[in-house]
């Protein structure tokens, strides 16, 4: 069964409390929160402070997407906002390894998300160091993106060498999940798959969430 996390990036922002209500009575293992910097990304969204709002109002694990540049000037306030997991961006980190030991000396665990057109092969030597890949199956930056289709390849080529190596790194698929594809995601070999349109766009989030632990 995967790890199902909706990402709050697609909530109605009239009615947050509703939304983490929601998600608590849900089958839902984590929430997903997406940061847009305006820079590393053509978007901007939220910071730390409504982090911690959501953390006080969820009982899920707190899975943070850092699209920011420069991420080592705020993983401390995402750790003070309650992150348990913060995902930095390959391309955005020229000294990768010195921000996960940062990522990892807070506390959290540490995530590296990669964009559609970087090949698995820049993972190699910090895979051991991480818990967990974000795949990007769509262009940062938006929700609601239609599944790049060649990131399946790419799940493929992740979990063999996850595998082969004996990690215990979780491959999280993110952007573009719908009920049509999960499943192929999930045979590909996805542990976690993250829904921001599919979820909160739909009249029974409850039920779709349900519908997507079911896969398998
Ligand atoms: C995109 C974000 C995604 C986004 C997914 O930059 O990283 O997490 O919220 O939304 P959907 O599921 O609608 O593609
Ligand atoms: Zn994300």
């Amino acid at each position: 069964m995967a790890i199902i996390a909706p990402s709050l990036l697609s909530a109605n922002y009239l009615h947050l409390q509703d939304e983490c209500n929601m998600l608590n009575e849900s089958e839902a293992d984590w929430y997903h929160l997406d940061v847009m910097d305006g820079r590393f990304v053509p978007n901007i969204s939220f910071g730390p402070m409504l982090i911690e709002f959501f953390r006080k109002a969820t009982n899920k694990v707190c899975d943070v997407h850092l699209m920011i540049e420069e991420p080592e000037k705020f993983a401390e306030q995402f750790k003070n906002a309650g992150a348990d997991i913060l995902s930095v961006h390959i391309e955005a980190c020229p000294h990768l390894h010195r921000n996960i030991q940062q990522i990892k000396s807070l506390g959290m665990k540490a995530g590296v998300a990669i964009n559609p057109h970087t090949p698995i092969a820049a993972l190699n030597e910090i895979l051991p160091d991480i818990d967990l890949v974000c795949m990007m199956s769509v262009n940062p930056g938006y929700g609601g993106q239609k599944f790049i289709s060649s990131t399946i390849g790419k799940i493929e080529q992740l979990r063999k060498m996850i595998d082969e190596r004996g990690l215990k790194v979780l491959i999280e698929t993110d952007g573009g999940v719908t009920l049509e594809n999960a499943s192929s995601i999930v045979a590909a070999g996805a542990d976690v798959l993250v829904a921001g349109n599919t979820v909160f766009k739909s009249a029974d989030p409850k039920g779709i969430i349900k519908q997507l632990k079911a896969i398998r």
